[in-house]
């Protein structure tokens, strides 16, 4: 990709949106944990887990037709390990990791089925987590619990709906705590609290000197990136543009790490999408000095994944470095995303996709319409030779404000 100089930062706004394009001019490699080669043993793992299957990547040609794109395919997580959203990876893959290094084995030659059997068992089941969370991690978190027999505890934010406090004791052992806190300082609590009790602080963010369990983390992601690659090939499909939403960056700066080391040279034109309200990738962007800059507070939106005000120390350089656009963007830019992917349209699947997982969708549909923002559109490259790659990374995690925002789909025009 061509390098950008740093003195001519662009930045565009729209209806509820604003664009920054990357102006950095470091170029860290990419770490060799996110490649491609280190993707193998987290499939692996995953493949032999009750109830894998890769998820489905759905194209929608009616959505292509009305943006004027080439393309448009989705990647439907909502269906991963029936936890309705992607983080079933992450939490299960870490834990793994963290199970075999306590009890001294091998990861390549250890199965879940090891650890969940015998008097491996027993030993693991002393074992006890701790993580905050907006939601999906924590379903994470407790499902793996639940399936490695260990117990869980979880903290989440001041402001989370009780249904998803409610969802992560449905689905595992865990005890659930929602504080007052914002979701910053949650994460504080879970590390006090960790290391008061003995507890393994099992975290999707990093900060210096907390890396390796984040790290193991984040290549949870490669399975999702592989299996992404994998389909398109399979349709002899090459993305120009892929869009990921970010809270910390830990999945954006995953996936991205493993999308640009697959496809190279010809690697698309990387779009990390964050809400307004916590848009910290956003703001260490501007900045312009390299370095990750926290946004502060208990922000309000309904895009409760995504509302994070500190990023990930990890993959904050990749995002940096690797990435071309950010986007910051309102909260009916979300609702734009759900209510479009659940349109139908002309034989079009209808995706369910929640508030974060949709976000990205509603950013491209802004961007594509939105008559102020034809210069960002070809500042990107956006034309009718795009295609476009989104993870759908939720499904309807918040039913009752999914009801309210989709309401009547199928009479969406998003033009
Ligand atoms: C549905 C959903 N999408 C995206 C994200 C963002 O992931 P990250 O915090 O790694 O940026 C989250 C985080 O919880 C999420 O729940």
């Amino acid at each position: 990709m061509e390098q950008k100089g740093t003195d001519c930062m662009r930045e565009w706004s729209g209806k509820d949106i604003r664009i920054l394009e990357r102006t950095a001019s470091s170029s860290e490699e990419i770490p060799a944990a996110f490649r491609v080669s280190s993707a193998a043993p987290v499939r692996r793992f995953h493949q032999r887990m009750p109830g894998y299957a890769e998820t489905p990547l759905l194209a929608f040609p009616a959505l292509a037709r009305q943006l004027k794109v080439r393309g448009v395919y989705a990647k439907d997580e909502s269906k991963r390990f029936s936890l309705n959203a992607f983080k079933g990876l992450v939490g299960s893959y870490a834990m793994f990791r963290i199970l075999c290094e306590k009890l001294s084995l091998d990861p390549s030659e250890t199965t879940l089925h090891d650890l969940t059997s015998g008097e491996i068992r027993e030993r693991i089941r002393k074992f006890e987590f701790v993580t905050c969370t907006d939601g999906n991690h924590g379903r994470g978190v407790s499902w793996a619990a639940g399936l490695f027999g260990c117990r869980a505890h979880i903290y989440m934010p001041a402001g989370t709906r009780e249904v998803r406090a409610e969802a992560i004791r449905r689905v595992g052992p865990a005890e659930v705590v929602v504080t007052e806190l914002s979701y910053d300082d949650t994460v504080r609590l879970a590390k006090e609290t960790s290391e008061r009790n003995g507890w393994i602080l099992i975290q999707d963010t990093s900060w210096d000197g907390y890396e390796k369990i984040p790290a193991w983390i984040i290549q949870g992601y490669l399975t999702l990136a592989m299996e992404t690659t994998e389909q398109l090939k399979r349709r002899s499909v090459r993305p120009t543009h892929v869009f990921l939403q970010a809270g910390v960056g830990a999945m954006a700066g995953g996936v991205l790490a493993c999308f640009a080391d697959y496809y190279g040279e010809k690697r698309p034109v990387a779009v990390i999408v964050e809400p307004d309200a916590a848009n910290c990738i956003y703001a260490s962007a501007k900045a312009g000095d390299g370095k990750a800059h926290s946004v502060e507070g208990i922000a309000a939106t309904m895009m409760a994944g995504l509302n994070c005000g500190t990023p990930c120390s990890i993959t904050w350089p990749i995002l940096r470095d690797h990435a071309d656009y950010y986007v910051s963007c309102a909260d009916p830019v979300a609702a734009l995303g759900m209510r479009a992917y659940a349109a139908g349209l002309d034989g079009d699947p209808a995706l369910v996709s929640g508030e974060s997982g949709a976000a990205t969708f509603g950013a491209a549909v802004c961007i594509l319409t939105d008559a102020r923002l034809a210069d960002a559109r070809s500042a990107m490259k956006l034309s009718s030779d795009s295609v476009l790659l989104f993870i759908s990374t939720e499904g309807d995690t918040d039913p009752d404000n999914y009801r309210k925002i989709v309401g009547c789909a199928k009479e969406t025009n998003i033009m």
